[in-house]
């Protein structure tokens, strides 16, 4: 499913987008597009706010980073890795594999 526009993700960096009710985050980082969830899972701040920096993604509330491959955060800090989703690029889109996003608990 089509969520950003490369041209788009390039310029800013970072992208909110929703899907299936998910509330995501597009990233361009060291030559490539990652997904993940947009709620830090340490303390539910907006990672949209924070920012990139060698392959990590860095929370604007306590500054603890998440690794973009694997979505560990970083040591000593009490959380879940964040949930990265699958990406590919298509022209000029970048696609996410909807199946791989899991709806939150209701
Ligand atoms: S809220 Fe993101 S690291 Fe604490």
């Amino acid at each position: 499913m089509p969520v950003c526009g490369l041209s788009r993700l390039l310029a800013q960096r970072i992208v909110c987008a929703r899907v299936t009710g998910v509330d995501l985050i597009l990233v361009w980082d060291e030559n490539r597009a990652v997904a993940c969830e947009r709620v830090c899972p340490h303390e539910q701040a907006d990672l949209s706010l924070g920012y990139l920096s060698a392959g990590r993604l860095f929370c604007p509330r306590h500054v603890a980073s998440f690794d973009l491959r694997n979505g560990r955060i970083s040591m000593g800090w009490p959380s879940r890795p964040l949930r990265i989703y699958p990406t590919r690029i298509d022209g000029d889109q970048v696609l996410i594999d909807v199946a791989a996003i899991r709806p939150p608990a209701v």
